[in-house]
């Protein structure tokens, strides 16, 4: 094996939820969301970066109905045991007004569920007809912040998951499926 190669692979994790699992688990979320916004024009997806950008990508060409994609950016502020373990921090806005439009954020996972409860408030204030989310997944273990998910894909136990937009230290993003990270590969 050439060296380059050698030093980019990586050992894989073993796997949580397949390539096929996930891919019949989005065309169902796909069939829900075109049944509820049926009829109804100014979709606006938004996808939560960078985790959601595969999630997003599938999703998004399952729909049928009419609709635009939108990205915002956060980060937390990463110190879970300071007192500002709920603060997260906007990052980069989307671009286009959403006031009186129908929103669905779009996340890879909800963890203690403070990131989407920021981007609920955020985007709550500036007026849409209505706002939604959807996750493809949830640890509800970790729970410190309780959001309404209106969609969702899958139900986690609390172990550090990668792949399908996940990263370990931006690593294993782009695995097609959901591996579980045992300790000995972080
Ligand atoms: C992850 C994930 C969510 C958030 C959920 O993002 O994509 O946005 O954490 O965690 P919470 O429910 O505890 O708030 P991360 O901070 O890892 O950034 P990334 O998406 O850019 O990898």
């Amino acid at each position: 094996m050439p060296e380059s190669a050698s030093v980019r692979s990586m050992p894989a994790p073993p796997t949580l939820i397949s390539e096929d699992e996930i891919r019949a688990r989005v065309a169902s979320l796909a069939a829900e969301i075109d049944a509820a916004y049926a009829g109804k024009d100014q979709l606006v997806l938004i996808g939560v970066l960078k985790g959601s950008f595969i999630f997003l990508a599938d999703l998004a060409r399952r729909l049928t109905i009419p609709h635009r994609v939108e990205f915002i950016a956060v980060s937390s502020y990463g110190d879970r045991e300071s007192e500002h373990a709920d603060s997260v921090r906007l990052l980069m806005d989307v671009r286009h007004a959403i006031d009186s439009e129908h929103v669905l954020l779009v996340e890879d996972i909800v963890d203690t569920g403070h990131t989407l409860a920021y981007l609920k408030r955020l985007l709550g204030a500036r007026s849409p007809a209505s706002l939604r989310t959807c996750t493809l997944l949830h640890k509800p273990d970790r729970t410190e912040q309780v959001v309404d998910l209106d969609f969702l894909g899958f139900t986690i136990p609390d172990v550090w998951v990668v792949g399908y937009g996940l990263d370990y230290a931006e690593r294993y993003r782009t695995l097609p499926y959901i591996g579980e990270l045992p300790p000995e590969m972080r």
